[in-house]
């Protein structure tokens, strides 16, 4: 049996991950740390007991988390949490560097300072930088982060990087595009454009909206989270992508067209500061390493995301009733 140290758990990714190991792994114990932020949502993961613990902890709070590791013996830990919104970074980035930095060097350390068999670092395709019109990002692109966001998941990326060369940690690390699926918060593009449709809303599309991103379903990163903990090489990077690259407004328009809502819906506004303008993912190194391939094309996983959220209508409406009320209006009000 090993017990999996998982941060951010009851986030989008991190949630599907933990709900991917509990459902099929008997031999796995997970350990569930979350601050419980705005992006949390502890209902992600209801019902889970058997070999499953949680912890409320800010893993930016050493000395809280180092309790977790005295109590438990860990033996890989897994780091998804993170402040992962770029329009926020924009707006604060502060928060970023705190968890997404700082956050990380705690976990480096206790994890050395235990003894920690495999640590795995969840990271972005954000941190290459924005592509023109051909090319695409491979683990050899040198990192280029242009938002607060992206700047804070390079550094930890390089703090990463640093433990294994200075204290060789066995350490490891995934960087993926554009996730979408179940249970992502709606700030995010294709449940913030689902939604919208759903109470015939209008959508707001950044810039020209030909900004182009590799989409890869949840379940696939999942899949390949799981072949980089138990194939990957120490000290490599992995790049995760589902060969999907879609403009955003064919992503939205999709959508639309699934749901029978007219695309006058569409608002073109004001476009996002550093807007990245191309993310695709050369992602050949975990396949011929692990065999990593994405099952999902993008019709199948957008057309499996909207049903999700027509299905889990009280999940999304609970988030709109609260504080994102107000992040809405901030962000989109005048824009
Ligand atoms: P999310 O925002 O949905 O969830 C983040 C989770 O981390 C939340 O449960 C939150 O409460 C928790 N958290 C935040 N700060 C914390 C702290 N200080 N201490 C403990 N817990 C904290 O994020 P997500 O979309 O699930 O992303 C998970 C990870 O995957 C992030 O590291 C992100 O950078 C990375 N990633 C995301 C995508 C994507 O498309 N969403 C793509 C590639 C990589
Ligand atoms: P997002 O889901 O925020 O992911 P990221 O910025 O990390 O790639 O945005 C995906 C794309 O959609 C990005 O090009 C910005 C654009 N976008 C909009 O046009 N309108 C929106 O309201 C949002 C949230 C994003």
């Amino acid at each position: 049996m090993k017990t999996y140290l998982v941060t951010g758990g009851f986030g989008f990714i991190g949630s599907n991950f933990i709900r991917h190991i509990m459902d099929n792994r008997k031999d796995v114990a997970i350990i569930n740390v979350d601050k419980i932020t705005y992006a949390a949502n502890p209902g992600n993961l209801a019902g889970y007991s058997e070999n499953y613990k949680f912890y409320k902890a800010d893993i930016a709070d050493k000395t809280g988390l180092s309790k977790i590791f005295l109590e438990n013996k860990v033996d890989y830990v897994v780091n998804f949490a993170a402040e992962s919104h770029v329009d926020r970074s924009i707006q604060e980035p502060s928060i970023f560097i705190r968890t997404n930095v700082e956050g990380t060097l705690n976990l480096l350390e206790l994890s050395m300072k235990h003894n920690v068999e495999k640590f795995l670092q969840i990271s972005t395709d954000e941190v290459y930088g924005s592509l023109g019109e051909s090319g695409k990002f491979s683990e050899e692109t040198p990192l280029s982060p242009r938002s607060p966001y992206s700047a804070s998941k390079a550094s930890a990326d390089m703090l990463v990087t640093a433990f294994f060369h200075t204290y060789n940690m066995p350490v490891l690390i995934s960087r993926c595009s554009n996730n979408y699926g179940p249970y992502q918060f709606p700030e995010k593009l294709i449940p913030l454009v689902a939604i919208n449709a759903l109470n015939d809303k209008e959508i707001p599309l950044y810039g020209d909206g030909k900004n182009v991103r590799d989409w890869i379903y949840v379940s696939d990163h999942v899949k390949g989270i799981c072949l980089v903990l138990e194939k990957g090489k120490f000290g490599e990077v992995y790049n995760i992508g589902g060969n999907a690259e879609a403009e955003n407004i064919d992503i939205i328009k999709y959508i639309l067209n699934k749901l029978k809502k007219p695309h006058s819906l569409i608002k073109y506004v004001k476009d996002r500061p550093g807007h990245d303008r191309r993310y695709a993912m050369d992602f050949s190194k975990i396949n011929k390493e692990t065999g990593f391939i994405p099952e999902y094309n993008l019709e199948k996983g957008l057309d499996d995301t909207i049903d999700w959220y027509i299905k889990n209508e009280s999940w999304w409406r609970e988030i709109l009733s609260g504080d994102y009320k107000e992040y809405y209006k901030k962000m989109y009000e005048n824009r």
